[in-house]
């Protein structure tokens, strides 16, 4: 990557008219990490895997009390709702709130599978939909992922969060765990974006919730990814970069009038956080 392109990154976000796009090419030799094990093994998460485990446990019958109240809320988004499945931890189910009923008459409860463009790499991807029905002329529809491991990070920017101590709090020791990351964790995301955006799939890093920052792993993961054409996909990183500092919560917290100490300890994690980054860029798009 050009360094006239790094030089844009996070100055973009605070001065619209500087907004150049990087494209971003496929990463030659690249040795990522799998987080999913191959088809037929234990931790197949794959779509056949899944409408196995399916008609195994008779999840189509258990789906509407696992949605209405046997699955644990993983978080809520602008769209959607996401429910852990009991005992089961490679997929989640996720409610669109615009689409959940529909008016349209099914049948019989039936699993449609969805085209899973990066079977190697788990982005938190959809895999496949559930339709059933509810009353006699509407439906449910449902979708399942991949399952990712992990904690929201960050402060959830929809709406614009108050820079109240609670808040102030989360997003310090957020940022701390995220600085704390090893360079590799960096790398590895990096690698995982370009993936995604290579296989078509748009990250919506506008809300740093859809980053999951996996401690245990030490692994920086995304989710609320959608398929999509590839022409149209066309990150920046100073998008991804914006969303790992916690942007917006970051930039309205850096300009008020705070506890000064808060703000240099946030300022101090934000630079070895962005420093770390932006090496993982230059090295992997060398
Ligand atoms: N595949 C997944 N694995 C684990 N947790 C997830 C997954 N997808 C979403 N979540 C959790 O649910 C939250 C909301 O889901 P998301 O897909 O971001 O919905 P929205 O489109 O409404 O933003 C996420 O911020 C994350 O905490
Ligand atoms: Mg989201």
């Amino acid at each position: 990557m050009k360094i006239s392109a790094i030089n844009g990154i996070f100055t973009s976000k605070l001065n619209p008219v500087n907004h150049h796009r990087i494209n971003l090419s496929a990463v030659q030799n690249d040795a990522f990490i799998r987080t999913t094990s191959f088809k037929g093994s234990d931790n197949d998460d794959s779509f056949q895997a899944f409408k196995k485990w399916a008609e195994e446990t008779d999840f189509l019958i258990n789906a509407e009390s696992i949605i209405e109240k046997k699955g644990k809320v993983l978080g809520c988004g602008f769209e959607g709702m996401t429910i852990g499945i009991p005992g089961n931890d490679k997929w989640v189910i996720k409610v669109i709130k615009r689409s959940n009923f529909s008016q349209q008459r099914t049948d019989k409860s039936e699993i449609f599978e969805i085209e899973d463009k990066l079977p190697d790499l788990n982005i938190g991807q959809m895999i496949a939909y559930v339709k059933m029905p509810v009353f006699e002329d509407s439906s449910r529809l449902f979708y399942i992922l991949r399952r990712q491991k992990g904690n929201s990070y960050g402060i959830n920017n929809m709406p614009p969060q108050k820079l109240n101590k609670a808040n102030i709090d989360i997003h310090i020791s957020s940022l701390k765990k995220m600085a704390e990351l090893p360079y590799e964790a960096y790398k590895q995301v990096v690698r995982d974006i370009i993936k995604a955006n290579d296989a078509g799939y748009i990250f919506d890093h506008y809300n740093p919730n859809n980053i999951m920052l996996d401690e245990e792993n030490k692994r920086i993961n995304f989710v609320d990814v959608e398929p999509t054409c590839k022409e149209s996909v066309s990150y920046q990183f100073s998008d991804i970069l914006y969303a790992l500092l916690d942007g917006n919560f970051g930039l309205a917290l850096l300009n008020s009038t705070q506890d000064k100490d808060a703000i240099a300890e946030a300022k101090k994690y934000s630079d070895i956080i962005r420093e770390k980054f932006e090496t993982a860029v230059q090295e992997e798009m060398k």
